[in-house]
């Protein structure tokens, strides 16, 4: 299984939700690809922003080795999940989609945690410290209970 995790500039809430399951995986054992994307291209080739990386770090979830790179249509073919971390970002792929099949593949991250609920990750880029701790909590809780769902 390949499984995308998508924000607006793929350097705050993606990196940390691919880092986060594809640690899980790994320690697990399990056979899922992850990576990440960001629907605009603004951060193409950085690195994820210091704070979400020294949040990662305390959590002991590496991130580091994660790129910026903006979604790509045929992201579509090559993903079976394609995980929004918001409903802008949901909308914003749902409108690249080229069938009814690409469009099923979309999902919103938290609705793996909270069903139905339709919660976003709230962005963190223009927050203090605390914004990033809460999406680690929120994205943790959600891979978390999106493996659950897959046993
Ligand atoms: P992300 O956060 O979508 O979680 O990576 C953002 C990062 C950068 C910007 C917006 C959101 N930006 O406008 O540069």
């Amino acid at each position: 299984m390949r499984i995308l995790m998508v924000c607006l500039g793929n350097i705050c809430r993606s990196p940390i939700a691919e880092g986060l399951l594809a640690h899980k995986v790994e320690q697990q054992g399990l056979d899922i690809e992850v990576d990440s994307a960001g629907t605009s291209g603004f951060h193409q080739g950085e690195q994820a922003d210091a704070r979400m990386r020294a949040t990662a770090k305390d959590f002991g979830v590496p991130i580091d080795y994660i790129r910026s790179r903006q979604f790509v249509v045929s992201d579509f073919d090559k993903f079976d999940i394609i995980f929004a971390m918001d409903s802008s970002n949901y909308n914003n792929i749902v409108a690249l989609a080229r069938s009814e099949e690409d469009k099923m593949k979309v999902r919103l991250m938290l609705n793996e945690s909270h069903p139905g609920m339709n919660m976003a990750v709230p962005d963190p880029y223009y927050g203090g410290d605390q914004g990033f701790v809460e999406v680690y909590q929120l994205l943790d809780e959600a891979t978390e209970a999106f493996l659950n769902s897959i046993k």
